[in-house]
């Protein structure tokens, strides 16, 4: 006598995969899925791995200026360039830029080698906070692209290996404010731990997302006997005004950051000094030099930016003779989660310029 099996009889369960998500790498063998080119994104989790249905991506702001430059603004092409990497790569891994950016999505499914974890469970919602660049995704359709913002809802699945962090969603901001502030949670933890009391310090793209939190973080750490000052490149966006209004920076310098000699120019006004600490916060290239100029010798320049070249880093600085350290921005510190969240918190005008800006524009038709 034979009995039909049915389809969930026949899924053999799989083993464990390597912790870091090397097992997912088809090309090149041997990578890392950071480095790889290409990801086997086949939504059905190992025993070490956790399977996600995405709702969100945030794409990093270097790489979505460089998608929508390129598509001239517009959300259906936009849609279609992101669908064309993820489909080719199996992962958002803009390969211009080389950034990724993160998502939003519910927990599905969680592998027995983790089921022990306590921070998560099947049908939370969760941001990642690792890098698309390394994580397996498959999009199903392209709903809606926010050009405004980066954000993007998608329909799809995607996994976290067992060495990848995430956080659940806070209940009390909106889920686009939390993953606008998640995205670049590494650059107000890191101000928080360089910046010191007294000090000066420089951010250069103040007004954007990470800008306005480590202005923030900036302004608590030095007090009102240290200095802020921001660069950015327009006047009287609502960014600015609020960092100057409510005293978050000193002083606001309009000036185009990959203008190096126009920042030279500028700066025996703004910075007299010099400052102790700049934070690169842009999201263009080639503003290596006028962050390396804003920083006095012996001084700290961090490079948040995705758009930061290590040639023009190094070069630059030993070209204009500025013995500074220069640190590369990682996108991890322990405990950034809760300080990029907390600095909302902490700073009610702050949490209603992003509840305004990220959580109340209804998403561009894409
Ligand atoms: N290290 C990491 O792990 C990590 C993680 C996430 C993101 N990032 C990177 O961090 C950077 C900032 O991200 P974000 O989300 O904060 O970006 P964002 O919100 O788009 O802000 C970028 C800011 O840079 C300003 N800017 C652009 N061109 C400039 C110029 N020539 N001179 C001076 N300022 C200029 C922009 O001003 P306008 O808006 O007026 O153009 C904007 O205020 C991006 O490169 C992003 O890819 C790094």
């Amino acid at each position: 006598m034979t009995h039909a099996l049915d389809d969930a009889q026949l899924v053999v369960p799989l083993g464990s995969g390597c912790r870091l998500g090397s097992h997912r790498v088809l090309e090149p063998k041997g990578a890392l899925p950071q480095a790889a080119w290409k990801l086997d994104n086949t939504p059905r989790a190992y025993a070490n791995e956790i399977l996600c249905d995405v709702e969100t991506l945030n794409v990093d702001s270097a790489s979505f200026k460089q998608i929508a430059e390129a598509c001239g603004g517009d959300a259906l092409a936009i849609a279609a360039q992101i669908l064309a990497t993820v489909n080719e790569r199996g992962k958002q891994h803009n390969a211009v830029t080389g950034s990724g950016g993160m998502f939003v999505g519910r927990v599905a499914e969680i592998g027995p080698a983790l089921a022990s974890r306590d921070d998560v469970a099947v049908g939370d919602r969760i941001a990642s906070l690792v890098s698309l660049t390394l994580t397996p995704l498959r999009i199903e359709a392209v709903d809606t692209v926010d050009v405004a913002t980066g954000q993007v809802r998608v329909c799809g699945q995607a996994i976290l290996f067992e060495s990848g962090i995430y956080a659940r969603l806070p209940d009390d901001l909106p889920t686009d404010v939390a993953l606008a502030v998640l995205d670049v949670a590494g650059a107000p933890a890191q101000v928080r731990r360089l910046a010191k009391a007294g000090q000066t310090v420089c951010v250069i793209g103040a007004d954007g997302k990470s800008g306005v939190l480590a202005c923030a973080q900036a302004r608590d750490r030095v007090g009102r006997e240290g200095c802020v000052v921001g660069i950015v490149p327009h006047a009287g966006t609502p960014a600015a005004e609020l960092l100057l209004e409510r005293g978050y920076v000193d002083r606001l310098v309009v000036a185009d950051a990959r203008n190096a000699l126009a920042v030279l120019a500028a700066l025996p006004e703004a910075l007299p000094a010099l400052a102790d600490l700049v934070v690169n916060c842009v999201n263009v290239s080639g503003t290596e030099l006028a962050s390396i100029l804003c920083c006095k010798d012996d001084g700290t320049v961090y490079f948040f930016s995705m758009a930061t070249s290590f040639t023009a880093a190094a070069l630059g600085a030993e070209g204009v003779g500025k013995d500074v350290t220069m640190i590369v921005g990682n996108g991890y510190a322990k405990g950034h989660a809760g300080v990029a969240l907390q600095t909302l918190r902490d700073h009610p005008a702050i949490e209603e310029y992003f509840v305004a800006r990220y959580g109340a524009r209804p998403p561009r038709e894409s």
